[in-house]
């Protein structure tokens, strides 16, 4: 009744376990995914958080982010450290009354596209504490000093509430200089994102994103203990994405979403969400699988960070032919089953990947 946000989840989350406990699986679940619905059920009695917002454009400094319902695909290393970085959080109050805890920061890096703030969401899902998201590349106000100022307002809003705060796009920081060639005002952007990180308690998570880490200022690359490069996935990594987003997970079309992650060797996780979601849309829609070959195009003609969705259109010959040699160099398939794959004769493989080799 007085809005306490974090205590209606704690308290939510209870009743939901007593309810699966007792076997009431649906109202369990009901009462879960209200909870990870953002703010619904306080906003719809009227209630909207307090978020400190910029002085000039009234935006919202920090988000609430939700838990997030979809799985995160990782490369063994990065999942070793998180589970790690999971457990030390666990049990920050043990580690301290033994005089070794660390501060629980843990930066995340690498390009875009590779679930960086997908996997700050699942951590905090995983802590149970509520998701708070910072994006610095919004915070950056053109007005000389407000940048430091929305800066120290994210932190004196996030530590009393026990949460995950995801500084997410650190590398904006460095921008500061470079946008307004002013040394002055960079270098108070940095003092205050130290003074922020250095203000928080023990139990405060703090988990950094960037594509660009080298740009961090190092005082700041510091302060994060931990730290995980999310690279662009491995073929298992891929071939686990193939076939949660295109199969929804259906261990029969292991085969194919095999194939899909050999050709697929660079893109990242969001290209490969994209394009089998669209192939999934042409499904429904269409009534019928565009079927594998269209979706082995659009990752043929796909660029990390710029996928190229389905467009339908049935294979030209350029097609067929390119289609082929990828399949038989990359995908390392038999000559029988490209014939079956592109849809052509057996003898038409065998031309096509001659007439590749003729050139
Ligand atoms: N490793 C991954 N596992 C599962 N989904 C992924 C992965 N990488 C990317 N995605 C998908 O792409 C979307 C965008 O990823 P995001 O977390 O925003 O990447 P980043 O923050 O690194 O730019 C995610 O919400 C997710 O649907
Ligand atoms: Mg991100």
């Amino acid at each position: 009744m007085s809005a306490d946000y974090t205590g209606v989840r704690r308290v939510g989350n209870a009743i939901a376990k007593r309810l699966a406990e007792q076997k009431d699986t649906e109202g369990a679940k009901a009462i879960q995914s209200l909870l990870r619905k953002r703010g619904v059920p306080l906003q719809a009695s009227g209630y909207a958080e307090a978020l400190p917002r910029d002085a000039g454009s009234r935006l919202p400094l920090v988000e609430e982010g939700h838990w997030p319902t979809t799985p995160v695909m990782l490369g063994g290393e990065a999942g070793h450290i998180i589970s790690q970085f999971i457990e030390d959080a666990q049990h920050i109050g043990l580690l301290a009354e033994k005089g070794v805890s660390a501060r629980l920061g843990l930066l995340l890096y690498g390009p875009p596209g590779t679930g960086k703030t997908l996997l700050a969401g699942h951590i905090a899902a995983s802590l149970k504490r509520p998701f708070y998201i910072a994006r610095l590349d919004s915070l950056i106000s053109s007005r000389l000093g407000e940048t430091a100022k929305n800066i120290r307002g994210i932190f004196e809003f996030v530590p009393a509430r026990n949460a995950v705060l995801l500084l997410d796009e650190m590398d904006a920081i460095a921008k500061v200089r470079d946008d307004r060639h002013e040394l002055g005002e960079l270098k108070r952007v940095v003092n205050t994102v130290l003074q922020g990180l250095d203000s928080l308690t023990d139990d405060v998570v703090t988990i950094g994103a960037t594509n660009h880490p080298h740009l961090l200022d190092p005082a700041i690359f510091r302060r994060f203990p931990y730290k995980v490069e999310l690279g662009l996935p491995d073929r298992d990594v891929r071939e686990s994405l193939w076939l949660h987003f295109l199969f929804e997970g259906d261990t029969a079309h292991k085969g194919d979403a095999s194939l899909l992650a050999r050709v697929s060797d660079s893109l990242n996780g969001a290209d490969i969400e994209n394009i089998a979601l669209a192939a999934r849309r042409r499904t429904i829609l269409a009534g019928h699988s565009p079927g594998l070959a269209q979706i082995l195009l659009a990752v043929r003609d796909s660029r990390a960070g710029s996928p190229r969705l389905l467009d339908g259109r049935t294979l030209g010959t350029a097609d067929k032919k390119n289609l082929t040699t990828l399949l038989h160099e990359k995908g390392d398939v038999s000559q029988a089953d490209i014939a079956r794959i592109v849809g052509v004769s057996r003898q038409m493989v065998h031309r096509y990947l001659k007439e590749a080799t003729d050139g």
